[in-house]
This record gives C-alpha cells, structure tokens and sequence, in this order.
C-alpha cells in the first residue's frame, strides 16, 4: 500500500494544478493517471483560456457572461469565485513558461470567443491544452510530486454510513496497467477526482477513448450525489467522420458557417443577430442542425464552416493545426476549400457534486475539473472557460485538502443540501441488476471501518478482476456500443420524451448484458480489454445518469432542449437535478441555484445572442 497526505486521481490540467497547490501548501502530494500526464485528454484543447486582463475589461462582465451562458444555472458564488481568480492563474501560467500566442508589442493575445462580450480568450495557437499540460508537468516534475503513471483508479475507499455525509474517503484502489497489480493508496487527507469528462457515453465525440466518466461514477457509487448531468454540450464544430474538435477559435478568428446554399444561415435565419457564429454553442449546434433537419445541410448531415478569407498567413499563425486536423481526418485543406462540421458531444456541464473548494459531501473526497460540478457552467458551458476552470478550482481544491485556511463556502452540497425529492415516470428500474453480490456488476460503494476500509476495497477490487479474467462471457466492447448508440440517438441536442424513455431502456438491457461481461485476454499486463471492461461499467452509470436526468427537467434551458417543453421555466425550474446512489438504485431530488455571490446577485433575464 501506498501512502501520502494528498492523492490526486488524474494528470490533467485539473489533476497537475491541485497536485501544485497541495505540494505548495505543505502536503505529501501524489499524482495516480490511468495515462501518462502529457498524454492526458486536456492537450486536445484547442481554443484557449478566457481571463479579464485587458484593463477595459473586468472579472465582473465575464462572470456575468458566464451566468448569462450558463442560462442562469450557475451557482453565482462558483461564478464569481472563477471570474476573479481566472486572471491570477493564467499570469501564473505565462510565469512557469506558457508559450501563449502574443501581439506584435509582447502582450499576450486575447481572442473573440463565443457569448463573451470582450476579446478574453488567451490561446497558444489552436494546440493551447498541449501546452499548458507540458507548461504544468514541468512545475510537477521541478517539484519532485510523485507520479504514478498508468495506474487505473477503479473505486474509492470511504466508510461504511447510512448518510453520505457521516461516510469518510481514505484513499483508492488502483489497477497497474503496466503489471496487473492492484494496491491501495492511503490518503491521510483527501483524495481529489480529477478524472475529466465521460464522452466515450456517445459514439461522435471530441473526447479521447479514455474519457469514460471514471471519477463520477466511483464517486457516485461512494454516495457522492451526481449534479445536472443531463446538460452535455455538443460543440458545433467536429469533423463528421470521427469527431475531431475543430477550434471555436475558427470563428473566433472571423471563420464563417455556411449552409449547402451557402447562406451566412446564422444570421440569415435569425438564430443570433448580434453574435452570429459567436453565439453561445448550444445556440449555434442547434442552429446547425435545425438546417440540415430542414434540408439546408451538406449530404444530409453537415454544414460547412470556411475560413479561407482569412488569409494563410494569419491562419498559419493562429490556426495551423486546424489545417492539420482537416486534412489529416476529412482529407480536406482548409485553405482551398470550406471544412465540414457538424455538432458532437463535447464537455459534460454536470457532474460530481461540490462545492467552491471542490469537497463533496463525503469527508476527504473532493472533486474538480470537468468530473466535478461547482456548478459553474449550468446548463451551458462557454468556449474557453474549462481552461480557467481546471485551474482555478483545481487549484483552490488542492489548497483545501493540503490544510489551507478557507473561508466557509456558500454552495451547500450533500442530501441536507436538498430543497424537494424529484418525481419523474421511469419506463425501467434504473441502478444495479439483481445480484448485488455478483463482484463484476454490482457495489453499494461504502464499505467497512474507518481502519479496515482500504484494505477491504483493495480485495474488493482484487476479486473484481480475478471474476473477470476467469469466467466466461460477452465481451464489453457490444455493451459500450449499444450505450454509446442510443446516447447519440436519442440523448443528443434534440430531446424528446420518447427518445430519453427508449435511452433508459437501451442503457438497463446494457446493464443486464454487463452482468456477463468476462475479458477473454488472460494477460496480467498491459491488458486494455481488462480496463476497457472496467470503464463500461462507469460508461453505464454516467449515461443513465444523463438520460435520467433528461428526462426529469421538463424545460428548454441552455443545452437541454425538450420538444414539449419550449420555455425557460424559472418559477419551477430555477433548481439543481441531484442523482444520489442509494443501495444502488438512483435518488432524484432538487436544491435551488444560489444566484447570491459574495459580491453580486444575478437576476435571471432572457437570453439571446
Ligand atoms: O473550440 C475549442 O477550441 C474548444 C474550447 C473549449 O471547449 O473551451
């Protein structure tokens, strides 16, 4: 068993920026990533990180901007908290050596993002992720933060208690990819999920193959309530045959969206007369698909988006590797020819439950990155702002569980936290299938005594793998497939009640087939079968999660869209969708939006682009 004061689960930016601050506050930090951290999925981030730096702007309007994309769902205490610290971190940033993009006298560039209402998007090129990984496994390896890279983090130890709240997490269980071993890490203070996004619950996404919702499902299973998961965000720009992003920072830069009669359609169909294609990204996605829905699309299914006028010299300077991408995985240039976009699955708005200093309800477990829901983006998140996010929170995360002085936090999480229970006709049972005592499929999360709890989820886990590895049965990949099918039918932009219902059934039938999943490779090392096997299940828990949530909330606000329900309804709605594991089935419940800051209140107002 392993032991230190902090473990971080993941080396993202989130995961690299909490593990900085917990070592710089005095902890005994370590950093366990089922990947090598520069290869972790935050390097796919292309546009940039927004920040109020320009002395003409102001941490309040892009906190108000974040409220107002968010379609007022956010928490204004994570808001504010976000708006105001994002500047501090990206100057941190460009000390510790980020390579950011600059203007001809030195300063840092700042570009035009969707729903900003100032130039507030720093970038390095259209590859800012890739750098700001190596910019921050740079400050972890000059620091000494242990690493124990390629380490699977399959479940977290907390003790066994009615309440979440009275339960305690004293550190994870965790699978070496490189060797099959399974041990424990002990956390003497807290361990911080920051595992990143779930998109592997859909077949077109931006998210890399590893993106499979680990930390919000473990942390489900443990009792940490799930919060808004049915807002995803489709980003409206992905290649169409394999989902690879193609950068906001297009149309930041001035790139157009064309309809197959080369209309300007943005604006031509009224969709945002001001912002056109910078309107928020659940404005434009659904944009794009109402065109090609009413026959304006390219071969039924895409869109065009061209940036050719911008010349090649300022596109090889702001946006080379977008003409890598395009050629590269459509085989198009784009600077002869218009590229094809159309939306996918990009980022999960919702997740695990915390509050400003990233703690969850359960003691010692915290959260932070895309895993976690502050709630800072609401019902929809702007282009640019999880790169501030994961730095900001990760950040003040890592500081909290290192020991650090904190004011008290305004954001109340946990079942005390919960203002009514939810009520919503299901057309299947969903959680856990039968067997409870089946090791494979089934777990309530909480386990045993304080001192006994690591070692009992170490063998836990341990006969988990051995089932696996030795019975027969069906093989993972057919389960994921059908769950990721059914998500991108009938959970996308779209939403109909009919839709989210077949989803709920697709994802229980995948629950039963899951209970005869077995992994035919018998290899102990470097077994991907093994771990893909593993991560269906957490796939399973998100994606129900998502749809439950979904067809709960009987409205249209930001990225969740329902065909009977055409309204923003604020008098019933104005409230969080709360998912808590109990005894392995789901809890639907409600809190309300705080829209009281620290500093501000924020009135609801209509939202147009
Ligand atoms: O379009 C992009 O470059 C993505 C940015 C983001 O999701 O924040």
């Amino acid at each position: 068993m392993y032991e230190h004061d902090v473990i971080v689960v993941g080396a993202g930016g989130a995961g690299l920026r909490a593990a900085i601050a917990a070592h710089e506050h005095g902890a005994d930090v370590a950093l366990v990533t089922k990947l090598h951290p520069v290869r972790s999925h935050t390097g796919a981030a292309e546009g940039g990180i927004n920040a109020a730096l320009h002395p003409e702007d102001s941490w309040e309007l892009h906190a108000y901007d974040t409220m107002k994309g968010s379609d007022y769902l956010g928490d204004a205490p994570a808001v504010d908290t976000f708006a105001k610290e994002a500047p501090n971190e990206v100057i941190q940033l460009e000390h510790w050596g980020m390579p950011f993009s600059r203007e001809e006298d030195g300063k840092v560039s700042q570009r035009p993002f969707g729903g900003l209402s100032h130039p507030r998007t720093t970038y390095a090129g259209a590859e800012t992720g890739h750098h700001l990984l190596h910019t921050m496994y740079e400050q972890v390896v000059k620091r000494g933060i242990e690493v124990y890279e390629e380490w699977f983090v399959t479940r977290v130890a907390v003790t066994d208690h009615d309440d979440p709240e009275g339960r305690e997490c004293h550190g994870v269980v965790g699978y070496e990819i490189k060797t099959g071993e399974i041990d424990g890490f002990y956390a003497r203070n807290g361990v911080i999920l920051a595992t990143g996004g779930l998109g592997q619950a859909f077949d077109h996404t931006t998210n890399a193959i590893a993106n499979t919702g680990d930390g919000q499902a473990m942390a489900y299973r443990a009792g940490a309530p799930m919060e808004d998961m049915e807002f995803v965000q489709f980003h409206p720009t992905t290649l169409p045959s394999t989902g690879v992003l193609i950068s906001e920072g297009v149309r930041g830069e001035g790139g157009i969206l064309y309809n197959e009669a080369e209309e300007r359609f943005m604006f031509e169909y009224g969709y945002a007369n001001n912002e056109g294609e910078l309107a928020s990204r659940d404005v434009v996605s659904r944009a794009e698909l109402t065109q090609v829905n009413e026959g304006r699309g390219i071969e039924d299914e895409y869109v065009h988006l061209d940036m050719r006028h911008l010349g090649e010299e300022r596109i090889l300077d702001r946006l080379e590797n977008i003409l890598h991408l395009a050629e590269d995985f459509e085989g198009v240039d784009g600077l002869e020819e218009p590229m094809p976009v159309k939306p996918g699955q990009h980022y999960q708005m919702g997740g695990i439950e915390v509050n400003e200093h990233g703690e969850s309800c359960i003691d010692g477990l915290y959260a932070a990155g895309e895993c976690a829901c502050v709630s800072l983006h609401g019902a929809n998140r702007l282009g640019g702002n999880a790169l501030p996010e994961l730095l900001v929170f990760g950040a003040r995360a890592g500081r909290h569980a290192a020991g650090a002085d904190m004011d008290d936090p305004l954001i109340p999480t946990g079942p005390d936290a919960e203002s009514e229970p939810g009520d919503v006709e299901l057309p299947v049972e969903p959680g856990i299938v039968a067997d409870a005592s089946d090791p494979v499929a089934a777990d309530g999360g909480a386990v045993a005594t304080p001192e006994a709890v690591l070692e009992d989820a170490i063998e836990t886990e341990r006969e988990r793998v051995e089932t696996l590895l030795e019975r027969d049965g069906i093989n993972h990949a057919d389960v994921r497939a059908k769950v990721q099918e059914t998500m991108t039918e009938n959970v996308n932009v779209f939403r109909q009640e009919g839709n989210l219902k077949q989803a709920l059934r697709d994802i229980r039938e995948s629950r039963e087939l899951y209970q005869d999943v077995a992994v035919s490779d018998p290899s102990r090392t470097y077994n991907t079968d093994l771990i893909h096997t593993i991560e269906t299940r957490n796939v399973i828990d998100c994606a129900e999660a998502i749809a439950l949530g979904a067809l709960a909330r009987e409205e249209f606000r930001g990225a969740h869209w329902r065909q009977q329900y055409q309204e923003r309804r604020d008098d019933e709605w104005l409230k969080h969708t709360l998912l808590a594991w109990e005894d392995g089935t789901p809890r639907l419940y409600y809190k309300p939006v705080v829209l009281e800051g620290h500093e501000q209140t924020y009135e609801p107002k209509e939202r147009s682009y």
